[in-house]
């Protein structure tokens, strides 16, 4: 099938490079021309693990990118809109997408064939159908329905895990105003055998997204509040009680032979210094907002967000129990992207810590394998400093922050065995094993 892909960003980019790799024929537009250079040289403008050798192996064979959006519509069955949607704090901001509409829908109006116009990014539910459906009507002249047809497919793939995910997906959404929108979608993912597809209408999909990602942040802030309280209970961890909580049949079955499935989903069952990254704060602010504004509001969700944005205050309180005074402690801080796999640090926990730090005169030190360029970017303060070493980063500390879930870190009591003076270890993702430790602290301990 013909596609082409407006917006070159992780989603984009991920979904074109894949989907040609399905054997489709795939043109990614983006207004950015040195984005546009850069991925025709198989330059990659993401760090995303996988996506340089598909890149390379597709370039030029089943995939191009350009700025050109007019011919690559022209040419093309289906356009799918992958831009960003930022979240202004009221509510998402929806000028990327309307302009992409706009210009798809210019373009449609030189065009005889049926062509399919999908909503990729995340969109509140609504959007597709009276946002972008009007825009395109108007823009091109022709009736949604008749001449072209509108659909919406959410994405579900994990940053870091993206091409895995999209190669192998879980489930398949396909949104669409009619049947025959939702045909020609089922079409371009006809390549992907044995898959779930749910076949619905533009706003069911749009809200399944979001209720995904709420899901999972709920989780998460479900376990840092029982955290909290296992903390201020004491002689309770809650490292123990999650575990308990994994071994109901219910969240990990127990099959035939006794064996058990340990799921994934456990692992946002954990407690920790909170979640972060482009999605999850985002997703769950503006489903909060849009629901609110439906004089609907989310209150569930409102407070998922309120734990989350206290979470990173528990690795301070930590500190404090052991400082009286953080001016000029020597802290290390062990991660800072918003999770292990990438140098995203969109939201990331460490950077309201490594603030509160700065702010209270600590002298810090920091380490992260892949983020260094991100860190050094946000913090130019004197009492910051970025180490490229681990044990360089180490050596020194009277206290060690664990704010990313870092393989690497796990071995970290090996390097601290050997320091003069034990540092006061604060593991805010509860990976480590507290008993190797002189000085330990943990989230829920
Ligand atoms: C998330 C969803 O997992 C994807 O399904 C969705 O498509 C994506 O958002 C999106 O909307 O685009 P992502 O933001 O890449 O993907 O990150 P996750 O791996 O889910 O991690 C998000 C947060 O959850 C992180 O802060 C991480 O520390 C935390 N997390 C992650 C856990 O607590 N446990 C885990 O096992 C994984």
């Amino acid at each position: 099938m013909k596609i082409s892909i407006i917006g070159t960003g992780y989603v984009g980019l991920v979904s074109g490079i894949c989907l040609a790799e399905k054997g489709n024929q795939v043109i990614c537009v983006d207004v950015d021309q040195k984005k546009v250079d850069k991925i025709n040289k198989s330059i990659p403008p993401i760090y995303e693990k996988g996506l340089e050798a598909l890149l390379k192996k597709n370039l030029n064979v089943n995939f191009k990118a350009t700025t050109d959006l007019h011919q690559s519509v022209l040419k093309t069955d289906i356009s799918l809109i992958a831009v960003g949607t930022p979240f202004d704090g009221a509510e998402i901001d929806l000028r990327y997408v309307k302009e992409a509409s706009r210009q798809i829908g210019i373009s449609i109006r030189d065009k005889s064939s049926y062509h399919v116009v999908v909503v990729k990014s995340t969109v509140v539910p609504g959007t597709t159908d009276e946002v972008v459906l009007p825009i395109l009507e108007e823009a091109s002249g022709k009736k949604a329905g008749i001449d072209f047809g509108v659909g919406m497919n959410p994405e579900f793939l994990r940053e870091g895990e993206a091409i895995e995910d999209f190669m192998f997906p879980d489930r398949i959404v396909l949104g669409g105003m009619d049947k025959k929108s939702i045909d020609v979608l089922e079409k371009m993912y006809s390549v992907f055998d044995n898959i779930d597809i749910l076949k619905t209408n533009n706003k069911t999909a749009e809200m399944i997204k979001y209720a995904s990602n709420a899901l999972l942040a709920t989780m998460i802030s479900f376990s840092n509040e029982i955290g909290n309280l296992c903390a201020a209970i004491g002689g309770t961890d809650v490292v123990d009680v999650m575990r308990g909580l994994h071994l109901d049949k219910r969240l990990s079955p127990i099959l035939d032979n006794g064996e058990r499935i340990i799921p994934a989903f456990t692992t946002y069952l954990q407690a920790g210094c909170g979640f972060g990254g482009s999605c999850f704060p985002k997703d769950v602010n503006a489903l909060s907002a849009y629901g609110k504004k439906l004089d609907k509001p989310m209150l569930l969700l409102e407070a998922v967000m309120k734990i989350n944005e206290q979470q990173p205050r528990q690795i301070i309180h930590m500190l404090e129990k052991h400082f009286p005074s953080l001016e000029g402690v020597r802290i290390t801080v062990l991660g800072m992207s918003f999770k292990p796999g990438t140098d995203d640090m969109r939201e990331s926990p460490a950077i309201p810590i490594v603030k509160e730090l700065i702010a209270r005169n600590a002298n810090v030190k920091a380490y992260d394998s892949v983020a260094k360029k991100e860190a050094m970017n946000l913090f130019k303060d004197k009492n910051f400093v970025f180490c490229d070493d681990l044990n360089q980063a180490i050596h020194g500390a009277e206290a060690i922050l664990v704010l990313t879930r870092w393989d690497e870190f796990k071995d970290i009591h090996k390097i601290i065995r050997k320091c003069e003076k034990q540092p006061l270890i604060i593991d805010g993702r509860r990976m480590l094993n507290k008993h190797l430790f002189e000085k330990y602290e943990g989230i829920g301990l």
